[in-house]
């Protein structure tokens, strides 16, 4: 397996900050981004909208024979596509993450979006792939890979203080045992489960802020 110099993967736990580190780290090196948990998002949403019976293979198979997505940069901000509609924000949902969870469980819907992940790998002069399984499945070969970890209580509390700032409604007990479910799921499924891979550099961000984090990681590229 020939190494990737010019890939980097960042693994975790759901709001353990993989998006914004991931985020940085591309600007900084002008890479490209890929944020593969949007893309379970998208299939989640797109058997969710087609009332698709998630234990029916055949149908699931069937159904995502005919997902088509893309992703655009729109206001410094990356817009998601499911079939030509704008689904960025319901994406986002707390209802479509939980889901996306669920179908991430599917061996055969997994297979079928490898590729689309892979693809991303070939746009720009390099990758930052942020997920469950990017340097265990997606990249091995990549040359840089970190695993961010938290509390599940700090991960919580991180995710209700940005909440509360954007002005919406929110609750501790219900977004930690959310949290705490999400991450058993991912955790406990037999393909690409949830964990580091075995050459990747473990961050606890516990008691890092965004900067320290991202200068840890930057100087793990480096060196
Ligand atoms: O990172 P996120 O919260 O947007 O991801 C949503 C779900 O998608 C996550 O709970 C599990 C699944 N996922 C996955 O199985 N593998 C990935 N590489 C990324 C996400």
């Amino acid at each position: 397996m020939k190494t990737m110099h010019n890939i980097i993967t960042i693994d975790g736990p759901s709001g353990v900050g993989k998006g914004t580190l991931a985020r940085k780290l591309a600007q900084k090196l002008n890479y490209i981004l890929l944020d593969s948990g949007a893309i379970y998002r998208l299939a989640a949403l797109w058997l969710l909208d087609n009332d698709v019976d998630l234990d029916d293979e055949k149908a699931v198979v069937k159904a995502l024979s005919l997902f088509d997505i893309h992703f655009a940069s729109q206001d410094g901000q990356t817009h998601a596509y499911l079939n030509n509609q704008d689904v960025t924000k319901r994406i986002r949902q707390e209802k479509v993450g939980m889901l996306a969870s669920k179908v991430a469980a599917l061996a055969k819907l997994r297979e079928m979006l490898l590729q689309k992940q892979r693809d991303f790998a070939s746009i720009g002069n390099g990758l930052v792939a942020d997920g469950r399984d990017m340097g265990t499945v997606v990249f091995p070969q990549a040359k840089h890979k970190f695993f961010l970890e938290a509390s599940s209580q700090i991960r919580a509390k991180r995710r209700f203080d940005e909440l509360r700032e954007k002005g919406e409604a929110a609750d501790y007990d219900i977004i930690l045992s959310e949290l705490e479910k999400r991450d058993f799921q991912d955790r406990n499924r037999k393909v690409a489960p949830l964990v580091p891979a075995e050459d990747a550099v473990i961050v606890n961000t516990d008691q890092l802020s965004i900067d320290e984090v991202f200068i840890t990681v930057y100087k793990g590229i480096k060196d």
